[in-house]
């Protein structure tokens, strides 16, 4: 009578949390099953003999991660599988237990592919899920899969070998993004536009190193992944729930199976701390800032008043009311989810900052922030990469724009300081025949030689080659300038190194 009683009560409060909770967790709750109640109580198995009631729907609906960690079960049955094959061989379970969870781990593996897999709330998370169906369908071999493990260690695992893998499709996805920055700054090795301080025209560049600045960057971004990549690299398995175990394992070969460079040297640290996932999270806020600052130069460029570059049709849209419109809608919203990166980053810190040793539930939280992170990443990089190949320029405009605001001023006084005047008085020489050139509005360029040697009989008829906006770039040859032959040979090289 109280069992049924009790059932009643359950599908009631089941049926009111699946309307009140829908719109906030979205989660699948089900009108409970025979199947499903006896799924209950072996979840509640798991620890229930303490408790004497079972846990309110409300918080079994607050503490469970299914819904978002069952991303990582690919990589938790292929810690399970390393796991239970130490197991048989330190002699912890026997050779038929082994058999068989590899045979059962195979079958879910196929039935999560398949998206035939049964993922229940009531199971919280992702290992419990998928060890509740290991033992439903092997037995008592199922059960011995987690001897000398924790979900603590399991799920520290987990993680790692996620974001190892994502990380390698991160660095791959940068390095599209750089040929993609090689290919135009190459067809644009030479053309012109102004360089800018201040937002206000100050030397010419040439666009092709303009754009190899990027490039630079982005060279950063990855050395700072693969940094990451590097440390993180260590087995956490073996500290079970916060200070190892007492079976013989050996933690060594699970780390070779998992293709770890070496195992966690410390319990406590193995299973509580995330600093890899905010490592991770600081080189994706970084190279959002770069791309976001990229953006905003698309953006600009793009924009009627500029009118140095378009960006193909595909990647804008227009305006609902006003026809003439045409939005750089993929930098924009690049601009804006670099707020949402920047966001998880202080999400993880602070999830982070006041857990004392070891493990704590906060850790759970860990999973939603990172996996947007990755997920806003790749799909940044890759959208960037197919629009860069869809930038046409305009080298008129650019040329145009550089030959306004004396760009060339610089030039003009370190001529005069090769030829002896001290750099300070030639920079008020500068000045001074700026100041005549914007009264005659006319470009320095323009000033006939008798009205340039009114400012300095240093000059002479050779002062024209540097007045010209190719001849300041050109001049410019050093590593590292913006010379023609010097991007050239940066992008030479930057394609050797990616190769
Ligand atoms: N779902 C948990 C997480 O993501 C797994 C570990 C749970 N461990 C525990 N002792 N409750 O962190």
């Amino acid at each position: 009578m109280t069992n049924i009683c009790c059932k009643y009560i359950i599908i009631k409060q089941n049926f009111t949390i699946t309307i009140i909770l829908k719109p906030i967790y979205n989660v699948q709750t089900k009108k409970p099953s025979t199947e499903n109640s006896s799924k209950d109580n072996t979840a509640a198995k798991a620890w229930s003999g303490r408790f004497s009631e079972p846990v309110a729907e409300l918080v079994k609906q607050y503490t469970a991660s299914v819904n978002f960690d069952k991303r990582l079960a690919t990589f938790d049955i292929q810690g399970s599988l390393a796991h239970a094959q130490m197991l048989g061989a330190q002699g912890i379970i026997s050779a038929e237990d082994v058999i068989a969870i590899e045979h059962g781990l195979a079958e879910i593996s196929a039935e999560i592919q398949t998206g035939k897999f049964d993922w229940s709330v009531d199971l919280e998370d992702v290992h419990l899920n998928i060890e509740k169906r290991l033992t439903d369908k092997i037995g008592d071999a199922g059960k011995r899969l987690h001897t000398g493990r924790s979900r603590n260690d399991q799920v520290a695992t987990d993680v790692r070998l996620w974001l190892r893998a994502t990380m390698d499709e991160v660095l791959h996805a940068i390095q599209q993004l750089q040929l993609s920055i090689l290919d135009l700054a190459e067809a644009h090795a030479e053309t012109i536009m102004p360089g800018f301080t201040h937002l206000q025209v100050a030397q010419p560049v040439t666009f092709g190193h303009h754009l190899m600045a990027y490039f630079e960057m982005l060279k950063r971004d990855a050395g700072r992944f693969a940094d990451t990549r590097k440390r993180m690299n260590q087995l956490p398995l073996g500290a079970a729930a916060l200070a190892g175990t007492s079976y013989p394992i050996d933690r060594e070969r699970v780390a070779r199976l998992l293709e770890f460079d070496g195992v966690c040297q410390n319990s406590l640290d193995a299973v509580s701390d995330r600093d890899f996932t905010i490592e991770f999270a600081a080189g994706a806020a970084l190279l959002m800032t770069h791309l976001s600052r990229f953006s905003e130069e698309l953006i600009l460029w793009s924009s009627p008043r500029f009118g140095f570059i378009d960006i193909a049709d595909r990647f804008c849209t227009g305006s609902s009311i006003m026809p003439q419109k045409k939005n750089p809608d993929v930098p924009e919203l690049v601009r804006g989810k670099t707020g949402r990166v920047n966001g998880h980053l202080i999400a993880l810190l602070t999830l982070m900052k006041s857990q004392p040793l070891a493990y704590n539930k906060d850790n759970q939280e860990d999973k939603e922030p990172l996996f947007d992170t990755a997920d806003t990443i790749l799909v940044t990089l890759r959208i960037y990469a197919d629009m860069l190949r869809g930038i046409s320029v305009n080298k008129a405009n650019m040329r145009q724009a550089a030959l306004e605001g004396f760009s060339t001023a610089t030039d003009l006084a370190d001529y005069l300081v090769k030829k002896g005047m001290p750099f300070r008085d030639a920079h008020e020489v500068v000045a001074q025949a700026v100041r005549f050139a914007a009264n005659a509005g006319k470009d320095l360029a323009e000033l006939s030689l008798t009205e340039l040697q009114r400012f300095s009989d240093m000059i002479d008829e050779d002062i024209y080659k540097v007045l010209t906006l190719e001849g300041s770039v050109a001049s410019r040859k050093h590593t590292g300038g913006t010379a023609p032959e010097q991007v050239k040979r940066a992008i030479r090289e930057a394609r050797d190194k990616l190769a």
